[in-house]
């Protein structure tokens, strides 16, 4: 009989593909992104990013909410700072009443279990839109890392249970480890941007929160000083391996779809949790895409998370994380 096996069997019907899927999706895979400004009332659209919104706090409180109810029990908070707010050093993000803070509380009293991420970075805060101090064309590696270390203090004691360094220095998460564990804030968890690239696909972002570098001289107008060369592969490996030999609780590959084989091979290497970013730019294609008619929305970004899946990423952070949830519950 020809032939022996017949693989097709399985695809027979949707109960009997169900039945052998490899990688299923569920709320607790993700973990949400959200943009927070100040004001009052406030809810808007992101230009590059349609359907996503920057809140103020009082609105915030009814985003949390939902999310909540969907399932989805991780936030990872962004700030888009006022300018006059900014400067070369990031003072502002030490502010024990600055948005990062009062965002996070705001977070833990509308909704008590919600798992609080913050991002550790100074480009919100930064007049140069770099994530590190800028002194003489150069971003300051030690200094910075040791400011992160002071910001990350900060966001653990306004009630974060994880901070997350999305800046690249050298010797960041010893820094922040030290910081956190001389002030008594053994549970505060670190999850590292360990393999971040220097990637195109951060621009939505940038315009989120009007963090992009500036066009000046003497002020580099890229990251890749910090960021990694997207053509290297085992530079992914040897960052990731010393986040976690300093401390790293999480470790994170960065942007997501076009770095799906750094994501495996970290995956197959290290024994703490991986996340994956899929990234502003990567939800902006999809959705202008889509916006014109060339592909189906809900289908391919079914099959993107799936994928950013089934290559190893045990959390996802994405900007479609309700609109994945409320798919696969309809
Ligand atoms: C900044 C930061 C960036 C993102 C997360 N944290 C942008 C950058 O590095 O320039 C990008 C996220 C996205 O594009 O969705 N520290």
């Amino acid at each position: 009989m020809f032939p022996i096996r017949r693989n097709r069997r399985f695809r027979t019907n949707e109960a009997m593909r169900a039945l052998v899927r490899e990688t299923s999706i569920t709320p607790n895979d993700f973990i949400v992104p959200i943009f927070v400004v100040e004001g009052q009332g406030v809810k808007e659209e992101i230009d590059s990013m349609p359907n996503y919104f920057r809140y103020s706090l009082d609105l915030l409180e009814n985003e949390v909410k939902e999310l909540w109810s969907l399932g989805l029990k991780s936030v990872l908070l962004f700030v888009k700072v006022p300018d006059n707010l900014k400067d070369n050093a990031g003072k502002e993000a030490l502010n024990p009443n600055g948005l990062m803070q009062r965002a996070i509380k705001t977070v833990k009293n509308t909704c008590p279990d919600m798992l609080v991420m913050t991002d550790v970075a100074l480009d919100p805060y930064s007049m140069y839109g770099h994530d590190g101090i800028v002194e003489n064309g150069k971003i300051l590696n030690d200094a910075t890392a040791n400011f992160l270390a002071e910001m990350s203090v900060s966001h653990a004691q306004a009630g974060a249970n994880i901070v997350a360094p999305s800046d690249m220095m050298d010797g960041r998460i010893l820094a922040i480890r030290n910081a956190l564990d001389g002030q008594g804030l053994i549970d505060t968890g670190i999850m590292s941007y360990s393999a971040k690239y220097a990637s195109a696909f951060y621009g939505p972002f940038r315009d989120a929160l009007d963090s992009a570098p500036v066009d000046l001289e003497h002020i580099p107008k890229d990251k890749k000083t910090y960021q990694m060369d997207f053509a290297n592969r085992i530079e992914a490996l040897k960052e990731t391996q010393m986040d976690i030999d300093e401390g790293a609780d999480i470790v994170m590959v960065k942007p997501g779809l076009c770095y799906l084989d750094i994501v495996r091979e970290i995956k197959n290497d290290v024994d703490v949790p991986v996340a994956v970013y899929q990234v502003s730019g990567e939800y902006a294609m999809l959705k202008a895409a889509a916006e014109k008619g060339w592909l189906n929305h809900d289908a391919v970004m079914l099959e993107q998370i799936t994928a950013i899946k089934r290559a190893g990423a045990d959390i996802i952070a994405s900007y479609f994380a309700k609109d994945v949830i409320k798919l696969i519950n309809r």
